[in-house]
């Protein structure tokens, strides 16, 4: 175990439990530990420089480290550091926060609520569609829906939603009354010759056929990412959504759109929802929100889902919800500034420029032996490894293969995703056009020399 040697190595092995992790080769191999990141680079206590092809977890839309946003955080710190808004109280940074969201907004929204994490986001808004249907009269509106394989968080709740078998073996999860439809990976899972419209109209009809199956008046909300990232940054085949919310709108199903990985950017256009014509309820988002620096996740809620929490105010006496740190004036301050910093760099702008030579990049690895199928939008994009390009068929499990891949694109200096078969791109939104190239001439060659 030679990186056990380094006392930090070891001290992380005796003391820290790390999140989505092999506990036991994690004990064995110890971790890798960063240091310090500048740009799209981030070096880890051995010097090794990797340009991080993933922005972290999908967050760091700015890159890593940066002055502006560390004064702001200070300065507020400094001023008042902490405050809450529960009864009544307020702040500058959390109502200024809420103001700029809903002037971006994708469609009319009325009002924000504030948490630290996506997982909290997705958890509140459960809480919302429940409080609503209640609200509205219609108590037995209580099922949700969402995808198999789709990511929405790892609190009770909103691991219920997610559709990742392994994120709920023997944690006694999903909660009852959490479904899941049908992953919609065109790829993987068309038949031959369908069309992508063909497909989507076949995905819209298992959703209503479970909405039959369970009973229309029982059904409560469905949940989206309009890029499945965690799902293997899987893009919606075409007319997937317009197709979906037909079938939502005639059952008056609430939809609430997971954006906390597609807002502000990742897609091409500030939302997910504008790439893909999402007109939902209630947005989750949370990432990009603060570029990863600081923890903090906002629900916007439309005036449908607003009103009914009013009158079920009236009813209880208060909206008895909250967390401690909702709109922390640390961390809205510093989400308020990144997305001042977004404007100035017309962020959604370069993401647009960058999009073509990110897409060249990615659809160039189609030709590769080992790349079954290579798309994305924006700046997020996924490959797929297969044995065999025709039949699509992918490595027996116990080879391992997309593991040794991902290790080898490591070794070569870039950091991706890798999702089961798939690895996923989701650069820092920062990333220039010589920055792609050497993203995916670094990546071309650790697959090259895989053969
Ligand atoms: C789409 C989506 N929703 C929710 C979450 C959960 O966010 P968090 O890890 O901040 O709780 C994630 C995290 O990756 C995500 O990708």
């Amino acid at each position: 175990m030679p990186q056990l040697s380094n006392s930090l190595h070891v001290r992380d092995v005796a003391s820290l439990v790390h999140p989505q992790t092999n506990l036991r080769k994690h004990v064995e191999i110890g971790p890798r530990i960063f240091t310090r990141g500048d740009g799209i680079y981030i070096e880890d206590d051995s010097g090794k420089r990797f340009l991080e092809g993933a922005a972290g977890l999908w967050c760091a839309s700015l890159g890593f480290g940066n002055e502006r946003l560390a004064k702001v955080a200070y300065d507020q710190m400094k001023d008042i550091g902490y405050y809450h808004i529960y009864r009544h109280a307020s702040h500058g940074p959390a109502i200024e926060l809420a103001e700029k969201l809903l002037e971006i907004a994708p469609v009319p929204m009325s009002k924000v609520l504030f948490q630290c994490s996506g997982s909290e986001a997705n958890d509140t808004a459960i809480k919302l569609v429940w409080y609503y249907w209640n609200a509205v009269g219609k108590p037995q509106k209580r099922k949700i829906i969402a995808r198999m394989a789709s990511y929405h968080g790892s609190t009770c709740a909103s691991v219920s939603l997610t559709g990742k078998p392994d994120m709920h073996a023997d944690f006694n999860l999903p909660f009852q009354g959490f479904l899941h439809t049908e992953f919609p990976h065109y790829y993987r899972l068309a038949k031959d010759g369908e069309t992508e419209e063909q497909y989507s109209t076949r995905m819209a009809a298992a959703l209503e056929d479970l909405i039959q199956k369970e009973g229309p008046e029982t059904i409560a909300a469905f949940w989206a990412e309009p890029v499945m990232g965690a799902g293997g940054a899987v893009l919606p085949p075409a007319g997937y959504f317009k197709k979906i919310q037909a079938v939502l709108k005639k059952y008056d199903i609430l939809f609430v759109a997971d954006e906390v990985i597609c807002g502000f950017g990742r897609t091409g256009n500030v939302w997910g929802s504008q790439t893909f014509g999402l007109e939902p309820d209630m947005i989750s988002c949370a990432k990009g929100l603060s570029a990863g620096l600081a923890p903090i996740s906002a629900l916007l809620i439309n005036e449908r889902v607003f009103q009914a929490m009013l009158s079920e105010s009236d009813k209880q006496g208060s909206f008895a919800h909250g967390y401690t740190y909702a709109g922390h004036p640390v961390t809205s301050a510093v989400a308020l500034e990144t997305l001042k910093i977004y404007e100035e760099l017309d962020i959604v702008g370069h993401v647009k420029r960058m999009e073509k030579p990110f897409l060249a990049g990615l659809h160039g690895l189609r030709d590769h032996p080992l790349i079954g199928s290579a798309e994305g939008v924006g700046l997020i994009g996924g490959i797929e490894i297969v044995q065999d390009k025709k039949s699509r068929a992918a490595f027996p499990a116990d080879k391992q293969i997309p593991n040794k891949i991902d290790a080898k694109i490591r070794e070569n200096g870039v950091i991706l995703r890798l999702i089961g078969n798939r690895i996923a791109f989701s650069p820092p939104l920062i990333i220039n056009e010589s920055e792609i190239e050497e993203m995916f001439s670094r990546v071309k060659a650790a697959l090259d020399g895989f053969r």
